[in-house]
């Protein structure tokens, strides 16, 4: 039999079509026998509509009624009536009309559902996964679906309109060290060979600029075999940019402008037309990240001069042991930070209890904090509990108490939260923690709020303690500022890149720089690094011969486009916003990947794998 092609969508009809005869192709999502009437609600991606069954239906039409279940797929024949003034459902776009089924055909029947399809599934995730079809039928995934379909083409619309070309580049490439664990592709016709899984078209993009395309932008697909978490998955897709003959500047106005169209395009909603600039330091200093939630303000400041005039031999003793430690190191020759002690003011909180106070002093340890001081400001805006007895009171320096209050800008009720550690980083980050923390608790974070930062000024090099050798902070290709290039080799600790972060309501949703296009430049980086020239030459070589070729200088940033659509939509989980994501396992639920192949599969890779007695599995290669 023939099936009825539809000539609207659920979505579609108003009080104006009444009257009209119309076939409606949808599920059943919802189903009511009020007697002898029955009431369908039949859904498609555009909308619900309202179908109705009469008592006195075809006998024939009556039974296929009958027979509905929810999800089953139909065709619905009939005609548009408005319902009666009391009857309209506001709540519904078709909530004026219902339509007088004449005809249904059942195009096919669903099984026993393992959930409903509803507006949010309160399924376990994994069942989810396993029946992501199901999930995505819902409307909530299906705007967010739309609305990452949304952002991808307006991003497509502004690149293009600023010349952008959009060039794939392989998936199949080199192994080269990126920072993740690559994901790797046996070779069929070289046994013992590997392609490797891009983590981003880092080196094909910057091989772009030496082949003068100027300005190259892709929806790529990455791939980094790292542990999974809310906004990290094994594959995941960047918005990766790059240009030829510009500045910092131009790459970070270039991103400005294009999430201002994205965000007015998709959201309706208004971005500043620049996005602030703040310094690594100072990002570290004042929030404690260098992904800082901007959605409030709750800066913290520096009390070490306080803590050295108090009492309080633990932060003193922090400090001490620092500030041996920065004089050892320069010693050395090595730029490094002493020890600190921050404060952060709780407005209106001195009434947290103690176990409150013991939950964001977890947050802390967590970043390695050895413990975190509190205190509280009464209604006479004296210090009390807590490590008061060292700032205020008899025992305590004159005048300690008022001036350190008034540094504070706290008020009375308002609770203090210091941490101090031998390392200035430690004490910023885990009070950072805690300020995060606080974010979220006091209802700071409305999803609906979207603060945009640049993090500059990063830090070219981090010190490997471990290792007791200089690491460089994003990748080996990123320019130091100008400014350092006299003195790279002899001060590594105080070089700042030429490199940025686009942060947003406490998330990196981009990192860039601008790179080296200087042969001999790049040798002095790989030299600071230890990476051993005839390794670069290994593993880089193909770029650094591009480089002999008239490289242009160049830069370029790449937003996770996954995080930016999580954010959007108000999600914590990218998850949320990619159509087939893994699990938090790495596992795809529905399709059960990753899975045993076929022998004969494994012998034209000239692979076996080889089982230990305790299970444990070894994959052999032959070459
Ligand atoms: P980076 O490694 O910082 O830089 O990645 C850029 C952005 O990609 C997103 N991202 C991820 N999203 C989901 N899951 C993941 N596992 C994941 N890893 C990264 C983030 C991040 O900010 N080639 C450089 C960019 C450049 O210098 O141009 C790069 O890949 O939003």
């Amino acid at each position: 039999m023939e099936y009825l092609k539809r000539s609207a969508t659920c979505g579609e009809l108003r009080a104006t079509d009444a009257g009209k005869s119309v076939v409606l192709n949808g599920w059943v999502h919802r189903k009511r026998e009020h007697g002898p009437i029955t009431f369908l609600n039949l859904r498609d991606r555009y909308g619900v509509t309202q179908v109705v069954v009469e008592a006195d239906a075809a006998a024939a039409l009556k039974a296929a009624a009958g027979e509905l279940k929810y999800e089953y797929c139909v065709a619905v024949k009939g005609t548009v009536r408005a319902r009666p003034d009391t009857m309209v459902n506001p709540d519904m776009a078709t909530g004026a009309v219902e339509l007088v089924a004449e005809e249904l055909q059942i195009l096919t029947r669903c099984d026993t559902l393992p959930f409903m399809v509803d507006e949010k599934s309160d399924a376990k995730e994994d069942l989810r996964l396993k029946y992501r079809y199901l999930d995505l039928r819902s409307f909530s995934m299906q705007d967010k679906i739309r609305l990452r379909h949304e952002v991808a083409f307006a991003v497509r619309e502004h690149l293009v309109g600023k010349g952008f070309y959009e060039i794939e580049t392989p998936t199949f490439i080199r192994s080269t060290p990126e920072g993740a664990r690559d994901y790797l592709v046996p070779s069929r016709l070289y046994p013992g060979k590997f392609y490797a899984l891009p983590q981003s078209p880092q080196l094909y993009k910057q091989i772009l600029m030496v082949a003068g395309m100027d300005k190259y932008f892709q929806l790529a697909r990455c791939y980094r075999d790292e542990d999974a978490r809310g906004d990290r998955q094994p594959e995941f897709t960047q918005i990766d940019i790059e240009m030829s003959f510009v500045k910092r500047d131009d790459v970070l106005e270039l991103v400005e402008g294009m999430m201002g169209h994205v965000f007015q395009k998709t959201l309706g909603v208004e971005l500043p037309a620049k996005f602030r600039r703040i310094a690594y330091d100072e990002s570290i200093e004042l929030y404690g990240s260098d992904k800082p939630d901007l959605r409030f303000a709750m800066e913290m400041k520096d009390v070490g001069e306080f803590a050295t005039r108090s009492g309080f031999q633990a932060f003193k003793d922090a400090l001490a042991e620092g500030a041996a430690r920065q004089a050892a190191a320069k010693s050395k020759g090595i730029t490094q930070e002493g020890g600190a002690v921050k404060a952060l003011v709780v407005p209106g909180k001195a009434d947290y209890s103690r176990k409150q106070i013991e939950e964001l002093e977890a947050a802390a340890k967590i970043y390695r904090a050895k413990g975190m001081a509190w205190m509280k400001v009464n209604a006479e805006g004296k210090l009390e509990g807590g490590a008061s007895k060292f700032f205020a009171g008899e025992t305590a320096p004159a005048g300690l108490e008022a001036e350190l209050v008034a540094y504070l800008g706290a008020k009375p009720g308002d609770l203090i939260l210091m941490v101090a550690d031998s390392k200035r980083r430690v004490a910023c980050v885990s009070l950072g923690a805690v300020r995060s923390k606080l974010g979220k608790d006091l209802g700071f974070c409305d999803p609906k709020k979207f603060e945009f930062a640049w993090i500059v000024d990063f830090p070219m090099f981090e010190y490997n303690e471990e290792e007791e050798k200089w690491d460089t902070a994003h990748h080996m290709f990123t320019m130091p500022q100008e400014k350092y290039h006299p003195t790279l080799e002899s001060d590594p600790g105080a070089v700042k890149g030429d490199l940025y972060d686009l942060v947003m309501n406490g998330f990196e949703l981009a990192s860039g720089s601008i790179r080296i296009h200087d042969p001999e430049l790049q040798k002095r980086i790989f030299s600071i690094v230890g990476f051993d020239p005839a390794e670069a030459e290994r593993k880089f070589g193909f770029l650094t011969e591009a480089f002999k070729y008239g490289p242009p200088p160049h830069g370029g940033i790449a937003p996770g486009l996954d995080r930016l659509v999580m954010l959007m939509a108000g999600e914590t989980s990218i998850k949320e916003v990619i159509a087939f994501p893994k699990n938090s396992f790495a596992v795809s639920p529905m399709d059960e990947s990753p899975n045993e192949v076929d022998a004969k599969q494994l012998e034209e890779l000239s692979i076996r794998i080889l089982e230990a007695p305790d299970g444990a599995k070894t994959v052999e290669i032959r070459k």
